[in-house]
């Protein structure tokens, strides 16, 4: 059985009168490597929203983790990893990197019962995994942008979760440290989780097969398998092609106001 599974399913923000995402179906199985790209404003994020449950699915099934996301999203929500985009700490945030790795654990300890042993186990060793444990101590809101990224992926991998989601996550580190992340995560997927990547650069992409998917316009483009080699040229076809098309109907238009 996938562990995500979405059957024609629409979405639209609140207040937004247009759906987003269009009658868009998707099966992820087990330790998948899914890499999603497209253009801007495709709907990427929203799908990564939608699975996770903080959007609602106005229309069609989904189910994920054999949840149902029209009921039980909360629960759903302590199952699944997701390292969003664009996050950054206040600088006076009050709490140690450690303390927000920490904060992966709350799902299954409760807020207020006292970590265990495997809780401080867990957080050191995806503190470990992400290459911050000498950050431990530092203060979260003075970390650099890619310390702050690599403190949310150990939040997230602290988290055990059943499916791994992030967003963009390594808009901010180097080429060593996403292809040390990927491998990271390839392992991951390894162990069955499955891990579901928005990403724009394809650099550093594990050598295993991935479960490619181009979003265009609220719906999926292209859903397929390919080597990590093949994603970059695939994924570029798809934007230059929409890059065109908004090229000429800008042009068409202006030619409408010029006459
Ligand atoms: N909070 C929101 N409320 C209303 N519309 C939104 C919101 N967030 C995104 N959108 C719209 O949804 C569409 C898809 O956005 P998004 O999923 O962020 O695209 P991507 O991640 O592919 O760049 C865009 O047209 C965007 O304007
Ligand atoms: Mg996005």
């Amino acid at each position: 059985m996938s562990v995500i599974n979405l059957e024609g399913i629409y979405t639209a923000y609140e207040g937004g009168e247009k759906a987003v995402i269009r009658d868009l179906s998707l099966r992820v199985g087990r330790g998948e490597y899914v890499v999603i790209g497209g253009p801007n404003s495709a709907g990427k994020t929203t799908l990564l929203e939608s699975i996770n449950g903080l959007i609602k699915i106005t229309h069609g099934k989904a189910t994920v983790c054999g949840l149902d996301l029209s009921t039980q999203a909360d629960e759903l929500r302590k199952k699944v990893g997701y390292v969003i985009q664009n996050f950054y700490f206040d600088p006076f945030t009050p709490f140690s990197v450690e303390q927000v790795v920490m904060m992966g654990r709350f799902g299954r300890l409760g807020l207020l019962n006292r970590p265990t042993k495997d809780d401080r186990q867990a957080v050191q060793k995806a503190m470990h995994l992400a290459g911050i444990e000498d950050l431990a101590q530092k203060a979260i809101g003075t970390c650099s942008g890619g310390q702050q990224q690599k403190a949310m992926i150990a939040h997230n991998l602290a988290k055990e979760p059943e499916v791994m989601m992030l967003d963009e996550p390594f808009s901010n580190l180097d080429f060593s440290a996403r292809e040390y992340l990927q491998e990271v995560f390839k392992e991951l997927a390894r162990t069955g989780v499955p891990i579901l990547m928005v990403a724009h650069a394809f650099d550093g992409l594990p050598d295993i097969p991935i479960h490619l998917v181009v979003m265009n316009r609220g719906r999926i483009a292209h859903d397929m398998s390919c080597s990590a080699g093949e994603v970059e040229s695939i994924v570029r076809k798809e934007c230059n092609a929409v890059d065109k098309d908004r090229t000429e109907r800008r042009i068409n238009a202006g030619a409408d106001h010029t006459e």
